[in-house]
């Protein structure tokens, strides 16, 4: 991938409908059911995080052209995402796009910008302290590739075009583990037919957690769509962490206090 001029991917963007937490929040609240579950803000940030949120967000952020992604026609999607990689200003010239959701302190997404310079990355997560740690690893590193998307994933996901995205990441969801909040799970059918809708025929699916409750239930929800081919056939399958697939802060966290992760890898099948 080209250098950006930095200042270009915030021209070509459709001005937010809303900004701040407190806007966000007042949006969730008329919008029960699309509530997002989880922090958006911790400690306050470090002064030079801060400097960081203040200076290279606002070139790297993805806003939507509408507040959920929805109702847009297939061209203006088509053209809106061009934008975010504005080096690439035709659909055919376009990199691939690679997506995290929930990237957390954003170890996995810094490390795969950094080993794929070619690839346009989008990250999503609301947790600003996590979105801080990542600017710090992408400034540190130089890297030009990854937008941000500062929401809730399934908002992007609902705006992203068919067949956008090459490679989708989805490591150590938050496992939401009483009965009466699993439908909080990112994983859930309607879900998966939306990645099925964004993910090229052929592209890749990764999911991993060291939850077993939420395993099984991933596992179980993304076999039984039928877009979706699990390509383990042995056990090191999901026991190993391929070698392109860096050790996230949750994972580390969780084999330091006796947990073992498993890694599944899915095919987005060609109909
Ligand atoms: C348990 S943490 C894992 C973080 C990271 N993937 C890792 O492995 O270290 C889950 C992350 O997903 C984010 N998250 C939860 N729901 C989300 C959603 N609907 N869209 C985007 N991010 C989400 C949370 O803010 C949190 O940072």
């Amino acid at each position: 991938m080209k250098k950006t001029n930095s200042s270009d991917s915030v021209q070509t963007q459709t001005s937010p409908a809303f900004r701040s937490v407190k806007e966000k929040n007042s949006y969730y609240r008329t919008q029960p059911d699309r509530r997002l579950y989880g922090r958006t803000m911790g400690r306050p940030l470090r002064p030079a995080q801060q400097a960081l949120v203040e200076t290279m967000l606002p070139r790297l952020e993805v806003f939507l052209p509408t507040p959920d992604g929805q109702a847009f026609a297939a061209t203006d999607r088509e053209k809106w995402l061009d934008s975010l990689f504005p080096a690439h200003p035709t659909a055919k010239a376009a990199p691939e796009i690679w997506l995290e959701v929930g990237f957390g302190g954003g170890e996995h997404l810094a490390w795969q910008a950094k080993h794929h310079p070619e690839i346009g990355f989008i990250g999503c997560e609301p947790f600003i302290n996590g979105v801080g740690r990542l600017l710090t690893q992408l400034d540190q590193q130089g890297s030009q590739n990854v937008r941000i998307f500062r929401d809730d994933a399934r908002f992007l996901v609902k705006a992203l075009p068919d067949q956008s995205i090459s490679r989708m990441f989805l490591l150590f969801p938050d496992p939401w583990p009483k009965k009466r909040h699993w439908r909080r799970r990112f994983i859930q059918p309607d879900t998966l037919q939306d990645l099925a809708r964004i993910l090229k025929p052929g592209s890749e699916l990764r999911l991993a957690s060291d939850d077993m409750s939420v395993l099984r239930w991933m596992l179980w929800q993304t076999t039984q769509c039928s877009a979706f081919q699990w390509l383990a056939k042995r056990p090191c399958d999901w026991e190993q962490r391929p070698e392109d697939w860096p050790q996230t802060r949750y994972e580390a966290k969780g084999i330091r206090a006796g947990r073992k992760p498993a890694f599944l890898r899915f095919i987005r099948r060609d109909f």
